[in-house]
């Protein structure tokens, strides 16, 4: 019933030539994936020209950020929900542990991020996840919860609805070193315990969450396999066409 989704994050990669390429060649080779949604996320700056070529597909476009502010006002460098809207795209990646870790952003920033952005009806892709020094001292979970419930705060059953959240371990992220199906899994199943008490046990239920963090062609499947986990954040692995293909095409 959790449509699964499989999102690439390009990161900071590719001119608009070659991100108008890479999409084009993925276009083709994911045109028969009803049974996942295919997101990629380029750069800003490649944003329009990525979706004009991907219209009519069943590939939709990210941006990888947005501002807190919903309103056009002065904030030099900063673009709003609207304006990445207006650019074709129709999904969000919010609080990126990059963007956690190198433009201080927090879970008040998260939320901010995520309220601008519901207002002008982009879907939000909210993305947590611990360090490795917050796992080894036992406090993964204590983490991603007040992360989750930061970066949620506030948020209606129907906001909810255009809420996906990427659990992405910082410690697997681009690393190659993969959380085990297992550790990944009792991760998702504790956020959705969260949120079904934080909104509702049908909220819960419904809330895709993506697992994220040196996702491959080859451990995709068992990834996937299990009960709480609905898709993928893809960084690495995504920026070639034929590999994030393949990860969309896992079964
Ligand atoms: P990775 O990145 O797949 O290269 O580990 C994942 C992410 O940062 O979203």
């Amino acid at each position: 019933m959790r449509k699964p989704v499989i999102a690439g994050n390009w990161k900071m990669h590719k001119l608009i030539g070659e991100s108008v390429d890479t999409a084009v060649e993925l276009r083709d080779l994911v045109s028969n994936a009803g049974h996942s949604e295919v997101v990629i996320a380029p750069v800003f700056t490649a944003l329009r020209s990525v979706a004009d070529r991907l219209e009519g597909s069943n590939v939709r476009v990210a941006a990888q950020d947005c501002s807190t502010k919903a309103e056009h006002t002065a904030r030099t460098g900063e673009v709003c929900a609207d304006m990445l809207k207006d650019a074709g795209a129709t999904y969000v990646i919010i609080g990126h542990s990059e963007r956690r870790q190198f433009n201080g952003e927090t879970d008040e920033t998260v939320n901010a991020k995520v309220k601008a952005a519901l207002k002008h009806g982009l879907v939000c892709i909210v993305c947590v996840g611990e360090d490795l020094s917050q796992r080894e001292s036992g406090d993964a979970q204590k983490v991603v919860a007040t992360q989750v419930s930061g970066g949620l705060a506030g948020l209606t059953l129907t906001d909810m609805e255009r809420i996906i959240i990427a659990y992405e371990p910082v410690w697997a992220i681009g690393t190659g070193r993969t959380a085990t199906p297992e550790q990944a899994q009792e991760m998702h199943g504790f956020i959705r315990r969260a949120i079904a008490s934080s909104h509702s046990k049908e909220c819960a239920d419904s809330v895709r969450i993506l697992y994220g963090g040196s996702v491959k062609p080859d451990n995709i499947a068992d990834l996937m396999d299990r009960e709480d986990i609905d898709g993928a954040l893809v960084g690495g692995a995504s920026l070639e066409a034929g590999s994030f293909a393949s990860i969309v095409n896992y079964r």
